[in-house]
C-alpha cells in the first residue's frame, strides 16, 4: 500500500474520569465523522491509565534521551500518539481548566519532544464540556488557550474545536448543534 492510500488513524484521548459522559459524547461524534470518512479510530480512556505526573527530570529532554523515564503506561501510550495522524482530544473543564487527567497526560508529551522528526505534526480537534452557561463563565477559554499555546509552540496544528455547555451525564446528547459540529470536525479531521 503506498502513502496516498494509508487509512487515517485517529487516536482519541478522553480525559474525564467519568466514562460516558459529554466530553466523551463529543468525543463520540467526532470519531463517527472521521469513520465516516474512512479513519481508523482507537480510543483510550485516561482515567484507566497508569499516567504519573511529570517529574521534571528534564530526562527527555538531554540530547541521548531515550525518552521519558517513568515506567508507566505512557510508554505504550508515546508509541500510540507517534503512530497516529490525528488526536482527538476530549475533556471536562474542572475547576476552570482541563481535568487533572488531561493535563498529567499533556505534561507528558514534552517527551515526545526529543522523538526524531517533530512528532506533534499531527490534526489536532479539541472537544470540551462544562457545567456553566458559556465558554467564559465556565472556564473552557483557560482550557482552550492552553491547548492553543502548548501545540502552538510543539508545531501541531488544531484543525477545529466543540465545546458546549452540560453538566449531567446525557446533558449533551441534548445538543443537537454541538453534535452536528462534532461530527462535521471528526469529516474534516480524517479528510
Ligand atoms: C470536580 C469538578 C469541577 C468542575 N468545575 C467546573 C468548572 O470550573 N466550570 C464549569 O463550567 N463546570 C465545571 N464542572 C462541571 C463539568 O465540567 C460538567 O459536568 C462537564 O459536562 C462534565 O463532563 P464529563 O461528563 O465529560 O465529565 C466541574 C465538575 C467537576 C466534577
Amino acid at each position: 500500500m503506498s502513502d496516498t492510500t494509508k487509512q487515517h488513524k485517529v487516536l482519541v484521548l478522553l480525559g474525564s474520569p467519568r466514562k460516558n459522559g459529554n466530553s466523551a459524547a463529543l468525543a463520540k461524534q467526532i470519531a463517527a465523522g472521521a469513520e465516516s470518512a474512512g479513519a481508523a479510530v482507537e480510543s483510550i480512556f485516561i482515567q484507566d491509565m497508569n499516567i504519573k505526573a511529570c517529574q521534571a527530570c528534564w530526562g527527555c529532554q538531554k540530547p541521548d534521551s531515550k525518552g521519558c523515564v517513568i515506567k508507566d503506561d505512557m510508554q505504550e501510550l508515546f508509541a500510540k500518539l507517534i503512530e497516529a495522524d490525528s488526536w482527538v482530544i476530549a475533556t471536562p473543564v474542572h475547576w476552570f481548566n482541563m481535568s487533572t487527567q488531561t493535563k498529567l497526560w499533556l505534561d507528558r508529551c514534552f517527551a515526545l519532544a526529543k522523538y526524531g522528526d517533530n512528532p506533534f505534526k499531527k490534526k489536532i480537534a479539541i472537544a470540551i464540556s462544562y457545567g456553566d452557561a458559556d465558554p467564559y463563565a465556565s472556564g473552557a477559554v483557560n482550557a482552550i488557550r492552553s491547548f492553543q499555546d502548548s501545540f502552538k509552540y510543539v508545531g501541531a496544528k488544531i484543525i477545529g474545536m466543540v465545546y458546549g455547555s452540560a453538566l449531567e451525564k446525557g446533558d449533551m446528547e441534548k445538543n443537537e448543534a454541538v453534535l452536528i459540529a462534532a461530527e462535521k470536525l471528526g469529516k474534516k479531521l480524517a479528510g
